[in-house]
């Protein structure tokens, strides 16, 4: 989702969701599938004409805008394939796979997406990853910091309310 609301002018982007996650499918509808708000007075969406769907993996649909985001959120999946068995069952039962599973250690869309804010986000911008809690966002922000630090400043680890670091944020030097 690429949003272009009171950011003067900015673009940022949203990873709302992608593949076969529900709200997607659901955003997906409320929005219509060009990214205009069909049904904008039925519709929860505010401001749909300054928000633009676009569909496929990862950085792949942002070509044209590379460079020009001046943000990236998302909340990609996370969790280790082998922890996926234990998951609540509300997560576990209802969430389908495409959604959750990050791979061996949990790192995989995450350390993708990693690669592509350099070239994303433009001088300046920042991005914000929601991820599995403390172990995973204390290697990311190590990896951040050392492996890009002539493209990223000011990386750090932010806590839940449960006092867990759960996310992880920087910015564009
Ligand atoms: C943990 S869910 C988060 C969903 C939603 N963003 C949220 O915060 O509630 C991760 C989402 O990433 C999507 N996803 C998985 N692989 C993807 C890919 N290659 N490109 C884009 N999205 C992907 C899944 O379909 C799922 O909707």
């Amino acid at each position: 989702m690429v949003a272009n609301g009171d950011l003067d002018g900015k673009l940022c982007w949203t990873q709302a969701t992608g593949g076969d996650g529900w709200r997607g499918e659901a955003l997906w509808e409320a929005l219509g599938s060009d990214g205009r708000d069909e049904r904008r007075e039925e519709s929860r969406v505010e401001d749909a004409d300054k928000v633009e769907i676009r569909r496929g993996s990862w950085f792949e649909p942002l070509e044209d805008v590379k460079g020009k985001l001046m943000g990236v959120i998302s909340n990609p999946p996370y969790i280790p394939t082998d922890d996926l068995p234990g998951l609540q069952p509300e997560v576990g039962w209802h969430e389908p796979k495409l959604a959750l599973d990050g791979g061996k250690d949990g790192l995989d869309h995450l350390l993708h997406l990693c690669e592509g804010l350099s070239s994303a986000l433009m001088p300046g911008g920042f991005f914000v990853f929601e991820t599995n809690g403390n172990k995973q966002s204390e290697f990311l922000v190590d990896f951040i910091s050392t492996k890009w630090s002539s493209s990223f400043c000011d990386v750090e680890a932010v806590l839940d309310f449960a006092d867990i670091k759960r996310f992880v944020r920087g910015y564009r030097r």
